[in-house]
């Protein structure tokens, strides 16, 4: 089980979301990529033509809050996670296609009012998955407390799971996901929004590791 701070970038133009990478890249493995269609969410962002060519030596993550994510992964070349709401698929065979010929894996996103039980008939196809803990749509919004319940009976459920969470996380709301059961923090405000990028990054690990270690003794 890794544990992981991964930054969120919700950005609208290529030079913004490059300019994020490089601002975290020497503190973290992977970088979580919103990508929203202003129909799933209130909101828009990059699209597929921006996620082409990104830095290497980095994993991405593509969180797409958009409606039928089918209809845009395969378009997506490279080795990435494509986290789906499960809210938002029509046909998952033809989101299995569109993974498996874009070369990337899949992991499964619920919103916070969409029960556990929606996620079950994915969980054996999916690497990781991905709670929120506030309405999607924008950064900067206050965590919903609710969401701790739910990552808990998700750990009781999949012990081995990769568990990460998403939505108003910093290192308070951030050991609290963890002592629940949360191995992998999403943030954007609480690293973006600082002055010093790294120290915050800094101070999510170690909530991280204090909540995680809080529920393994
Ligand atoms: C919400 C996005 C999140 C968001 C996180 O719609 O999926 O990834 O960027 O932003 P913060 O950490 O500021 O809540
Ligand atoms: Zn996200």
């Amino acid at each position: 089980m890794a544990l992981e701070v991964i930054p969120a970038v919700l950005v609208k133009t290529r030079e913004e979301l490059l300019d994020h990478i490089s601002r975290v890249s020497n503190y973290v493995k992977t970088i979580h990529i919103d990508i929203m269609d202003n129909k799933f969410v209130p909101n828009f962002t990059i699209g597929i033509k921006e996620l082409q060519d990104l830095p290497s030596g980095l994993k991405y993550e593509i969180h797409w809050m958009v409606e039928r994510p089918e209809e845009w992964i395969g378009k997506v070349k490279g080795p990435y996670l494509h986290m789906v709401h499960v809210e938002a698929v029509e046909s998952w065979e033809k989101l299995a296609e569109a993974v498996k010929g874009s070369g990337g894996r899949l992991g499964v996103a619920l919103n916070p009012e969409t029960p556990l039980e929606k996620l079950k008939p994915h969980l054996q196809n999916a690497e990781k998955i991905l709670v929120m803990s506030v309405h999607p749509g924008f950064y900067g919004q206050k965590y919903i407390p609710e969401v701790e319940a739910k990552v808990k009976e998700l750990r009781r459920m999949l012990p081995k799971a990769e568990i990460e969470v998403d939505g108003g996380i910093n290192p308070e709301t951030g050991m609290r996901v963890a002592s629940c059961g949360a191995d992998n923090l999403a943030a954007a405000s609480s690293i973006f929004a600082k002055p010093d990028a790294g120290k915050a990054i800094g101070e999510l690990k170690e909530a991280l590791k204090k909540g995680w270690g809080e529920r393994h003794g």
